[in-house]
């Protein structure tokens, strides 16, 4: 049954990439629905194969099925605010910004629907395309799902723009949510992992199943504007046969608090999940001149609902150990249901959180859940009958080796190093992680399974693995295809840009900043090392050179030296190099700034010189150029900025501060 289910996944793996990836059908639409027909009827009559869903995500992982769409204007996101307090420093800031009075600033207020968000392109008055936001700068080609909605206009009246981006959010309501999990037996956790799963199938036919909502909030690119107040473009909107969100109001300042009252008190009884509600400046105008701040627009702001709480039962205090050795506690639970999420475990934070907050098993305990973030126990309700101070392990739960904890840090670690399996195997999943290697089919259970099975010791194994293929073949789970496609993966990253390969080797404190940084300062991969290996030694020119690198400073050259000065490092660095292709400098194809693709003016006198700022921008893939246009992304102003940065608010681009740019650049 099992080898049947294997056979059948590999055979819509393959169609689907055929499909997707290709555009090269392999089979019919009728062969392919009816295997995957099969693979239903296997896993209703078998439901310990597995999930569904999960199941068919082996074969198509959907971020790789879908074409991506770079956004003309990226998608961002928005600032947080929590209390009234906030709001108002928000409001200050801008009328600081603006130079303003204290008079009131005008917003319209919408709900802030818990979906996801999604970009609409008209050209010539018709629908042609659908992006979700993905990374902000490039997202998936959700046109075949969004075409079986009928919930948004396929055209536009002939004054609308003739070319036209339209933003907003699909949800699924609460009701759909419901019916939904009642009908299969994949359960989703809310509504909102409901939406996003069903829109962002390869399988377009299932979204035609789902019945997924939107409303319409937003601008995107147009070729002429639509209006002079956002109130004016969401009536636009609604008579285009878009929906708007009826609670959206036009509001003074003044008015915010009561508004974010009245929508707290609605929120049970809407048919949707919203978070919060987005207050966002009325006049376009106005926008335009406040611009963004790092990813987030400095005219809009979402005021989130405070946290939902619950109490429940823990159950045990258990110890995870990391890549680096760090013990960290997790709290397990009796699972409750926190705003419709069911929670089964919870961060602790360390040793001194438990400590001071008194926590031990058996204890009935309060927690909350803020958004996406992982919940969090706040305190004791109700101590349990055989309630004692936590003692906190001083020897690794997984390799026994002494955990000792430094007087200046709150995290207690193992001593065991590279003899302790939990940090191997962590620091070999980070090893291949997305920011790192990034090879596709290397997660979490297949390097414990190799590891396990003796095939992966250290980094360097992993590129010793195709010549496993064979017998990885012949491995329970796996088959001739899915091995060969392991193979291929871990041939495709064989060449490595330094920054990546830095970071890669999970030395403490090197995340993907740092690992920038060093690979910036040092050039290339030889240079690098030799300079490490120099800085070992205290009180050396390499030493101080390190320490001295903007950004990098004497903690962190410790640490890199404390990993330099450990010859079985030293080894597996060599052994690494010799497998590899290390390139030395981020190149355009290879960046992931979010400046990589982009065509940037500079104009105005900046504090860096001109050409220090060119070079960073195109180092990290961008294009320089002289002129304003409309295909300008990025208008850098300087002082004393001239017509070019006129010319840029007529156009209405995106303009950037010197120091905006730093923060992109990652110059700060
Ligand atoms: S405006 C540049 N309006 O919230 C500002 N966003 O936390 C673009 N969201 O990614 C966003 N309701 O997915 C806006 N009425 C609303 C919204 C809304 C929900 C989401 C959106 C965005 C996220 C930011």
């Amino acid at each position: 049954m099992k080898d049947r289910l294997t056979t059948l996944l590999t055979r819509i793996a393959a169609a689907n990439e055929a499909y997707h990836a290709k555009d090269a059908p392999i089979m019919s639409d009728a062969d392919y629905d009816a295997l995957r027909r099969e693979v239903a009827d296997l896993l209703a009559a078998n439901p310990e194969l597995g999930d569904p869903t999960e199941l068919e995500q082996v074969g198509a992982p959907p971020a790789s099925g879908f074409a991506k769409i770079t956004h003309i204007v990226p998608m961002l996101s928005l600032d947080n605010v929590f209390s009234p307090e906030d709001f108002a420093e928000f409001c200050a800031r801008i009328r600081r910004f603006l130079g303003l009075d204290t008079s009131p600033l005008h917003f319209v207020a919408e709900p802030k629907i818990d979906g996801l968000s999604i970009s609409l392109t008209y050209e010539h008055h018709k629908f042609t395309h659908a992006a979700t936001r993905g990374d902000g700068t490039q997202g998936e080609d959700v046109t075949r799902n969004l075409l079986t909605m009928d919930c948004f206009p396929r055209k536009l009246p002939p004054n609308a723009p003739s070319r036209i981006e339209i933003r907003g959010e699909v949800y699924m309501t609460k009701h759909d949510f419901l019916a939904l999990n009642e009908s299969q037996t994949r359960q989703f956790a809310n509504p909102r992992n409901a939406a996003a799963g069903s829109l962002r199938q390869l399988d377009a036919g299932i979204t035609a199943q789902r019945k997924l909502s939107l409303f319409a909030y937003a601008q995107g690119d147009a070729t002429s504007p639509v209006a002079a107040t956002h109130w004016a473009y969401l009536q636009t909107l609604k008579d285009w046969g878009f929906d708007v969100n009826p609670l959206s109001q036009r509001i003074s300042e003044t008015g915010a608090a009561v508004f974010q009252a009245s929508i707290g008190q609605a929120r049970a009884t809407l048919p949707y999940d919203i978070d919060g509600v987005v207050y966002k400046i009325d006049d376009i105008a106005l926008q335009t001149r406040l611009g963004f701040v790092g990813r987030a627009p400095r005219w809009a702001i979402a005021w989130k609902f405070p946290a939902e709480r619950a109490t429940t039962m823990l159950e045990d205090i258990e110890i995870q150990v990391g890549r680096t050795g760090a013990l960290t506690p997790r709290a397990k639970l009796t699972p409750v249901n926190v705003g419709g999420v069911l929670v089964q475990y919870a961060t602790l934070h360390n040793e001194d959180e438990i400590a001071r907050k008194d926590f031990c098993p058996g204890d009935v305990v309060e927690l909350q859940r803020a958004g996406d973030v992982i919940p969090q126990l706040i305190r004791v309700v109700t101590p349990g009958p055989r309630h004692h101070p936590f003692a906190f392990p001083t020897h690794c739960p997984v390799c026994a080796s002494l955990a000792v904890r430094d007087s200046d840090e709150a995290v207690r670690r193992c001593t065991g190093g590279l003899t302790c399996p939990a940090q191997i195997i962590e620091r070999l999943i980070h090893f291949c992680s997305r920011g790192a290697f990034d090879i596709e089919g290397m997660g979490d259970k297949t390097v414990q399974e190799f590891y396990e099975a003796g095939l992966l010791k250290s980094a360097p194994d992993v590129f010793k693995l195709p010549s496993h293929e064979a017998e990885i073949a012949t491995r329970e789970g796996w088959g001739k295809l899915s091995a060969a496609n392991l193979t291929a993966a871990i041939e495709a990253r064989r060449s490595i840009a330094l920054p990546r390969f830095i970071f890669a080797l999970g030395i403490r404190r090197i995340g993907e900043n740092n690992a920038k940084l060093l690979a910036r300062h040092y050039g290339s991969y030889a240079n690098w090392r030799t300079n490490m290996q120099a800085a070992t030694e205290i009180g050396s020119d390499a030493r101080l050179e390190l320490g001295s690198i903007s950004g990098v400073g004497p903690t962190i050259a410790t640490d890199l030296a404390a990993f330099f000065a450990e010859p079985h490092n030293i080894a597996t660095l060599d052994e690494l190099a010799g497998l590899l292709t290390i390139t030395d400098a981020p190149t355009a194809a290879t960046s992931t700034s979010p400046l990589a693709g982009k065509t940037i003016v500079f104009t105005g006198t900046l504090s860096m010189a001109r050409p220090e700022a060119k070079a960073r921008a195109e180092a990290l893939g961008a294009k320089v150029t002289e002129s304003v246009s409309k295909k300008t992304d990025y208008v850098v102003v300087g002082e004393d900025a001239g017509s070019k940065a006129k010319k840029a608010i007529e156009l209405g681009l995106v303009i950037l501060t010197e120091a905006q740019f730093r923060e992109m650049a990652e110059l700060v």
